[in-house]
């Protein structure tokens, strides 16, 4: 059988996706009734990280403890990676040693590469494109709280960036309707749109975008990359904020979600994260959760 990659959540198919979500459930509760599960004893998972992060390397790390397995942490600054060796000669190498390779990155390009070259499974833990390890916790965090996200319907406010361009895929994957509520300048890919036809709209109102909405979901106006650009994307998004007002517009009973790191003030009030709509930190935790569910789905 030939090696599964999750590069992008077209990679699995909605039913995997669906069962991957309910299994990350199971694994969280049997993780917090003290019952060991140790299905990757002695695995390895090889993590590149050429970009900074907090919840995607602790989640993945503490993941693979929990699994019996191991992670090696690797950054450009301390592996030939950094220093020119081709990622088709890194992928080669470290796929021999290694069990399942984690990778965030620039380029979405480099990690298809990579994955062509790799013999072990390759997870994309974010790229400038996509983050589909944060929707897999964004959809077990809505079915934890609300029940299936199927037939739903998900404002994202803000940036078209790698985050939402994973919200345009799961609208597929999911089977719910998401409308984008993004300033001119910033839209989604336009071919990740298109694939997604009427089951996504693209919207400049973000009121109009949030009217009865059952998640709104937004994320920094400048993504990792980008940090040059924040004071003008700081005026280009500045009615992009998600605001109580802007909950309003949406349905009584909607959530709110962030993949965090957050800049209250910035593209959300505080009182919106910090209030009654938010499920941040559940999703934020269900990282731990969805991933273990996915790598155990990977290597077994
Ligand atoms: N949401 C997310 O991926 O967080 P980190 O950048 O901290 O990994
Ligand atoms: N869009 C953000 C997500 C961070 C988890 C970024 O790429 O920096």
């Amino acid at each position: 059988m030939s090696t599964r990659h999750f590069l992008t959540l077209m990679d699995l198919s909605p039913q995997e996706h669906e069962e991957l979500v309910q299994r990350a459930i199971e694994l969280k509760s049997m993780h917090k009734n003290g019952n060991r599960h140790t299905p990757l004893k002695n695995k390895v998972l090889g993590m590149i990280f050429e970009k900074s992060s907090t919840r995607t390397r602790v989640s993945f790390e503490a993941g693979m403890a929990h699994f019996g397995g191991h992670a090696i942490f690797l950054s450009p600054r301390d592996t030939q990676l950094g220093r020119g060796e081709t990622i088709e000669d890194s992928a080669r190498v470290l796929s021999r040693m290694v069990d399942v390779i984690m990778i965030r990155t620039y380029e979405h390009e480099k990690i298809e590469r990579f994955a062509e070259y790799s013999q072990v499974p390759v997870i994309n833990a974010l790229t400038d494109l996509y983050h589909p390890c944060q929707l897999l916790a964004d959809m077990q965090t809505y079915f934890e709280h609300r029940g299936t996200i199927r037939g739903r319907t998900v404002a994202w406010i803000g940036d078209g960036n790698n985050m939402s361009h994973s919200y345009i895929n799961a609208a597929r994957q999911y089977g719910f309707e998401l409308r984008l509520g993004c300033p001119e300048g910033y839209d989604p890919d336009a071919n990740i749109l298109e694939a997604a036809g009427d089951s996504v709209r693209l919207l400049r109102d973000p009121a109009e975008a949030a009217t009865d909405a059952d998640l709104v979901v937004t994320d920094v106006w400048a993504s990792m990359g980008q940090e040059e650009e924040q004071q003008a994307r700081e005026q280009a998004f500045a009615n992009y904020q998600v605001t109580a007002e802007l909950m309003g517009h949406a349905k009584d009973d909607a959530l709110f979600m962030h993949c965090l790191p957050a800049h209250r003030g910035e593209e959300v009030a505080a009182e919106v994260i910090d209030g009654p709509w938010s499920v941040a930190w559940d999703e934020a935790e269900n990282r731990l959760h969805a991933q273990k569910a996915l790598l155990e789905f990977l290597l077994s």
